[in-house]
């Protein structure tokens, strides 16, 4: 281990000082958690103006905002979210960026979700999916976008995707929308995750006798009354090989709505992936690869918590899912269902997972569920002696709460140190709100590992008006990090009255944008000589 902390920093950053909650608890603030005492300052919790707001020695410039031309005939979509900024084997760096959502109001003044014409949704599959564009560092080290290079693309809402199992018949699925985070496996392959697709398509359910039907959701976006396709070739996580550009969608790691797919490797080097869905009530999976250098074979698993086991969704083994279901390819397609029948945790909306670099524990953000009354949610943490194991040991790193100083937490990041970096997503209406009353808008917040401060939250930046800061990732230097600034001003009602102008200002109209952020505060975390 190349740091050394103190005894006090170390189990203050590890949460050792709280009591271990249960799942039923969790989100219920916890006084025990380590209180913000202050040595770093970070912005007021309450700061709520229509700008990235920053700490002090920090600055942030704009790479690209939704509109922007990436290249002949393909523009950089709506609603940005994960970004993973790739590496080629020559040297040159791509950006993947996530397109989750669609304002249809912001983006063609449409209000009515039930009236939709055809140009109207075409625009719209357009939009979301994922970009893929050519970054460089100029020599005063700011990213820039190089707009026509061979190397940019898009998957978008009509792309065909290759499945690697038949669905319904079909082994290629038309589109990839609703795009949330993702992850990245060590042969060189971005993730890019399906969360809420039930939009856009519907959801499909079945009755006792197996019969199915197509379940209309509230936040019905209409393409389905145009032209509807099978919801069962959506909810997927989605492998794209930026060499080729080309992509396929990984049946086995199950079909819910994936917030991330995070990979590490077992001992032996058998490839992990964790996986939340970001449901009320919904679990968190884990799927052992039985090969090296690939996802499409292995056994995909649940989580009980109450248990501290990981139980397995294989359909052979399990007598229950044989008279359920037809075949290991149905259970996987109903994998609620199936996680259900084997006893997995409902959890408080599993969102993004990441795993601390220096003990290798699974930190999962549960970021809230009102069916519980947990309305800030917490941080889920996970040890395992092995990836690869079926038991662990679980307890909350960090719970949220005015005492913590973070709400809903979302996107993670840990750099190279250990330290945290949290986003926080407090929903457009709710912010402000008496729930919510004292958060401010959605932050950025650090949890250093170390120092005087280490255990505290810190929040560092402060988004426009309604927005969210999403899919944090750094660049090797650790000199920059990448954020997605997604849905400013989505509570406007009526176009012309924007309830955020970001990042234009003026009356315009308000663009979700893809932001770098730098400077001597970051650097004094990220620096990889320093610790002591
Ligand atoms: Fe797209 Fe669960 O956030
Ligand atoms: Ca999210
Ligand atoms: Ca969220
Ligand atoms: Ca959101």
């Amino acid at each position: 281990m190349k740091n050394s902390w103190s005894r006090r920093s170390f189990l203050k950053f590890i949460g050792a000082s709280s009591a271990t909650l249960s799942t039923a608890s969790v989100g219920i603030s916890c006084s025990s958690l380590s209180k913000n005492s202050g040595s770093i300052k970070g912005l007021p919790l309450n700061t709520a103006s229509d700008d990235v707001s920053l700490v002090k020695g920090l600055k942030y410039k704009l790479l690209i905002k939704e509109g922007d031309s990436i290249g002949k005939g393909i523009n950089f979509g709506t609603n940005n979210d994960y970004t993973n900024l790739y590496k080629f084997s020559d040297g040159r760096f791509g950006l993947w960026v996530n397109h989750e959502d669609m304002n249809p109001l912001l983006a063609h003044g449409r209000k009515d979700m039930s009236k939709i014409t055809t140009s109207q949704m075409n625009y719209e599959r357009d939009q979301l999916g994922g970009s893929f564009f050519e970054v460089k560092e100029n020599e005063s080290g700011d990213w820039f976008v190089v707009k026509d290079s061979k190397l940019n693309f898009v998957l978008n809402g009509n792309s065909k995707i290759k499945m690697s199992d038949k669905v319904l018949g079909s082994a290629t699925a038309l589109g990839t929308f609703a795009n949330c985070s993702g992850g990245y496996t060590p042969w060189g392959t971005i993730l890019t995750c399906e969360e809420n697709y039930d939009k856009f398509y519907g959801e499909a359910i079945y009755d006792k006798k197996g019969r199915r039907s197509i379940k209309t959701t509230k936040r019905d976006r209409g393409w389905k009354n145009l032209d509807p396709r099978p919801p069962e070739h959506y909810g997927w996580v989605v492998e794209v090989n930026p060499v080729t550009k080309t992509a396929e969608k990984i049946i086995n790691l199950g079909r819910f709505a994936h917030e991330c797919a995070t990979v590490t490797l077992s001992k032996e080097g058998y490839p992990v992936v964790y996986s939340g869905d970001d449901s009320k009530n919904e679990c968190l999976y884990k799927f052992v690869s039985n090969k090296k250098g690939s996802l499409k074979s292995g056994t995909l698993y649940v989580a009980n918590l109450e248990q501290n086991k990981w139980l397995s969704l294989d359909y052979q083994s399990n007598p229950k899912l044989k008279r359920k279901f037809k075949s290991q390819t149905d259970v996987y397609i109903r994998a609620r269902e199936a996680a259900r029948i084997v006893g997995a945790s409902l959890l408080d909306r599993p969102e993004d997972i990441e795993i601390d670099p220096i003990t290798q524990s699974v930190f999962v953000s549960l970021t809230n569920n009102s069916s519980k009354n947990n309305y800030h949610g917490s941080i889920l943490k996970i040890t395992e002696n092995n990836p690869s194991d079926l038991s662990f040991k679980h307890e909350t790193f960090k719970a949220g709460g005015l005492q913590n100083g973070f709400s809903c937490p979302d996107n993670m990041a840990f750099d190279k140190n250990g330290n945290l970096w949290l986003t926080s997503d407090i929903s457009g209406y709710a912010i402000g709100s008496s729930t919510y009353k004292g958060f401010g808008n959605n932050g950025l917040f650090l949890i250093p590992r170390t120092g005087p401060s280490a255990g505290d939250v810190i929040k560092v930046a402060s988004s426009p008006n309604d927005a969210e800061f999403t899919g944090p990732f750094f660049s090797p230097d650790e000199k920059t990090l990448f954020l997605s600034v997604q849905h400013p001003g989505e509570m406007t009602k009526e176009l012309g009255k924007y309830t955020s102008n970001w990042p234009l200002g003026g009356n315009e109209k308000p663009l979700s944008s893809v932001i770098c952020i730098s400077g001597d505060f970051l650097e004094q975390f990220t620096k990889q000589d320093e610790l002591v």
